[in-house]
């Protein structure tokens, strides 16, 4: 049968530590012994009993002691300590539980009330176990709903902002075209006029001081420069709003059955002139990976997102492994790069949205929070583990029957 718990008892008369063994043994406890203190804490050290049943009078080092020094190791002071004392021993109860027992037990012993009471506190401690591995699974759901919070409000936020800048920003860019436009008919415009003017002297004179006092060919110079600036700057808002737009989910593509496969070459393929001189592509693909119901365009999406930090993450020469497996009812995707890695502390904030470490121009650090986003809605998961200097992997499962 098995064992019910694992119970060090420490006595040093023989007599009692048989008696007390064989009691125990009998519920089928797993019983160990010892004759002194220090016996108990080598013991303990060795491996760890769920209950020590310890004796108060021993040589060399006495119980109360030796409960003492547990209670004081963060390693073993939950282990429940019960203490023997004989009845015609002086024992001191009150110093007893203040070095830390949960209760004790007097010789000669009645067995009923030994086995009651030693049930009782591994019970307890079991309970107390539970307890604790509730409280730490609980702040775990806990950590990761504040995640979840975090990310939809963001993307509420994100989808809100988005809409709001895309009207502002379509005049911005219609208006700075026509800008351009009718600049350059007015400077067409204005050379014919100066042309014509120039013809008589006085004018050309007063034409140039005009000029000259104004800074105008500089102005003229600067105007369609500044115009030009706009219109970046119009198009990289643009595609912002664009990457809000994806990682709030707001894009409406239709379910469809599709293969992953397809979606990662769809990927390579877009990305094959970035990677093509520095890094080698390993493709280890299970056979008959089977297509799946999901939105193939925005799959495709995550895959680039994330060849494509893996293809900024190699610097010079390196490889990219991609490996697709079929254990249903998951698909399990995974892309490894030998590239720079990602350094522990920031492994944490690599999926929240607009962080990067690239420098201004490099990314907008919206990536890895639309990956995790499209992920989210094919209700599968995304990991990572990484290594300064060896690499990083992306560890992706999707549903089959999603
Ligand atoms: N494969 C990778 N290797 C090293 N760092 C990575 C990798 N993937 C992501 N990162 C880190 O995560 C950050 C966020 O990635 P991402 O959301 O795609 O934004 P961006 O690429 O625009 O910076 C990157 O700036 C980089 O620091
Ligand atoms: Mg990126």
């Amino acid at each position: 049968m098995e064992s019910t718990g694992v119970i060090l008892i420490a006595d040093d008369n023989e007599n009692n530590l048989r008696v007390l063994s064989t009691m125990l043994r009998e519920e089928d406890y797993t019983v160990r012994v010892a004759t002194n203190g220090l016996q108990v804490l080598r013991s303990v050290g060795a491996s760890k009993p769920d209950l020590i049943l310890l004796d108060i009078h021993m040589p060399e080092m006495d119980g109360y002691t030796t409960c003492e020094k547990l209670k004081a190791d963060p390693m073993f002071n939950e282990i429940p300590v019960i203490f023997i004392s004989a009845l015609t021993e002086t024992f001191n109860k009150v110093k007893a539980f203040e070095t830390g027992a949960v209760d004790y037990i007097t010789k000669p012993f009645q067995v009923e009330e030994v086995k009651m009471r030693v049930r009782t506190h591994l019970l307890l401690r079991r309970r107390s176990l539970e307890l604790e591995n509730a409280i730490a699974d609980l702040k775990s759901v806990q950590l990761k709903l504040v995640e979840a919070e975090k990310m939809a409000s963001l993307g509420v936020l994100s989808a809100g902002i988005a809409h709001e800048i895309n009207n502002p920003i379509n005049f911005v860019y219609a208006g700075v075209n026509s800008l351009i436009k009718n600049f350059n008919e007015l400077q067409k415009a204005m050379d014919a006029v100066l042309q014509y003017a120039f013809q008589c002297p006085e004018a050309a004179k007063e034409i140039n001081a005009i000029c000259d006092k104004h800074r105008l060919p500089e102005r003229l110079n600067t105007i369609p420069m500044l115009a030009n600036d706009i219109k970046t700057g119009a198009q990289r808002t643009t595609e912002i709003v664009k990457g809000l737009r994806l990682f709030t989910r707001s894009d409406q593509e239709e379910k469809a059955l599709s293969n992953v496969v397809d979606s990662m070459e769809a990927a390579l393929l877009l990305l094959k002139n970035q990677y093509k001189s520095k890094a080698e592509i390993i493709r280890q693909y299970d056979e008959n990976i089977p297509a799946i119901k999901c939105y193939p365009g925005q799959l495709t999406q995550a895959l680039v997102n994330i060849l494509h930090n893996a293809i900024d993450a190699i610097k010079d020469k390196g490889t990219i492994t991609i490996s697709l497996q079929h254990h249903e009812p998951l698909l399990l995707i995974c892309i490894s790069d030998t590239g720079s890695g990602i350094p522990d502390h920031l492994v944490s904030k690599i999926f929240d949205p607009f962080f990067t470490t690239k420098a201004v121009g490099g990314g907008m650090g919206l990536g890895l929070s639309i990956t995790h986003g499209i992920i989210g809605k094919h209700e599968g998961t995304i990991r990572v583990e990484s290594k300064v200097g060896s690499g990083t992997s992306f560890f992706i499962e999707l549903p089959t029957g999603f």
